[in-house]
């Protein structure tokens, strides 16, 4: 006979005590997709890096991703292993052609990514005459948002129109920055823009996070910045950061994310962190 206080009565004796106390009447809600966008108008502050690594620690805990690469560039593509220079299609045909970005999605044990090549240096000014042209992304994205629970999208270093795309198809933004004065100004300006995209194109579009990268604890001038940081953007500073470690330049070569190649290291443990308080601030959010 169980005779635990927590089991009510009307369950029956070997079904698993975690089971039927938890179902409800409430209908199943459809676990709806993150839409994350990666962004910081200053190169090498660790846009990509984050994209990859944040990428792959969602899928570890077990969510459905998606990483695009919305940077001509190419770096996040590239740090996947893929071949930028033999790809059939890219994040430009579906921007600018309207190919559905399935057809543009490849498959790595790490997570899905959407494909970009230099191509897309030419999308700011194929869309610049398109109507509709700061949805072109949101649009592409809404068919596969079922199948996935976190979206992330890496930015090019800019504000210009590929990136108000990445903001109008996002719930929030993440900013990576490094300890400095100057990231302070850049995050000024980042807030303005949002701004104006809220008020016209995405009203729920905010800056959901500034994560810390390439951190260096023991100067007096990053730890300086750090506290202004928080001063400013109080409990949006993610508390994770990132320290500045090789492992996350070599791990790209080897077309990996820093959770593969070097799993148990500071790097993957900081990224894992992330990818923590991720959900959890999503969670809270809901
Ligand atoms: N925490 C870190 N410590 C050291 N190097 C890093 C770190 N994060 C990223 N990097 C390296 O810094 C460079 C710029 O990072 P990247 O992600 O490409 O920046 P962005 O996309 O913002 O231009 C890359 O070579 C990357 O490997
Ligand atoms: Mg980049």
């Amino acid at each position: 006979m169980n005779t635990s206080p927590h089991t009510h009565a009307f369950i029956p004796q070997q079904q698993d005590p975690f089971g039927p106390r938890f179902v409800t009447n409430r209908p199943e809600r459809e676990p709806e997709c993150r839409v994350i966008c990666l962004s910081n108008q200053k190169g090498g502050v660790a846009k990509t890096t984050t994209t990859m690594n944040l990428g792959a620690a969602l899928t570890e805990l077990g969510n459905r991703v998606l990483v695009v690469d919305l940077d001509p560039q190419s770096n996040l593509t590239m740090s996947f292993g893929i071949d930028v220079e033999n790809l059939p299609k890219s994040i430009f045909d579906v921007l600018v052609h309207r190919l559905a970005i399935e057809h543009n999605i490849h498959k790595t044990p790490e997570c899905d990514i959407a494909v970009a090549s230099i191509d897309l240096a030419g999308a700011e000014l194929a869309l610049s005459s398109m109507i509709g042209r700061e949805r072109m992304l949101e649009k592409a994205l809404a068919p596969v948002k079922k199948d996935y629970d976190y979206i992330l999208i890496d930015t090019p270093p800019s504000l210009g129109l590929l990136t108000v795309n990445a903001f109008t198809a996002s719930d929030e933004v993440i900013v990576p920055v490094q300890a400095e004065y100057l990231s302070l100004r850049g995050l000024v300006q980042l807030d303005n823009t949002l701004q104006v995209i809220r008020e016209h194109l995405n009203p729920k579009v905010r800056i959901g996070g500034v994560l810390i990268t390439m951190y260096d604890g023991r100067t007096i001038h990053s730890r300086e910045a750090t506290e202004l940081l928080l001063q400013n953007y109080g409990d949006r500073v993610m508390k994770v950061r990132i320290k500045k470690t090789i492992r996350l330049a070599e791990a790209p070569v080897q077309g990996s994310s820093v959770l593969t190649y070097e799993s148990n290291g500071t790097a993957a443990a900081q990224y894992r962190e992330l990818a923590q308080e991720v959900v959890a601030r999503v969670e809270q959010a809901v």
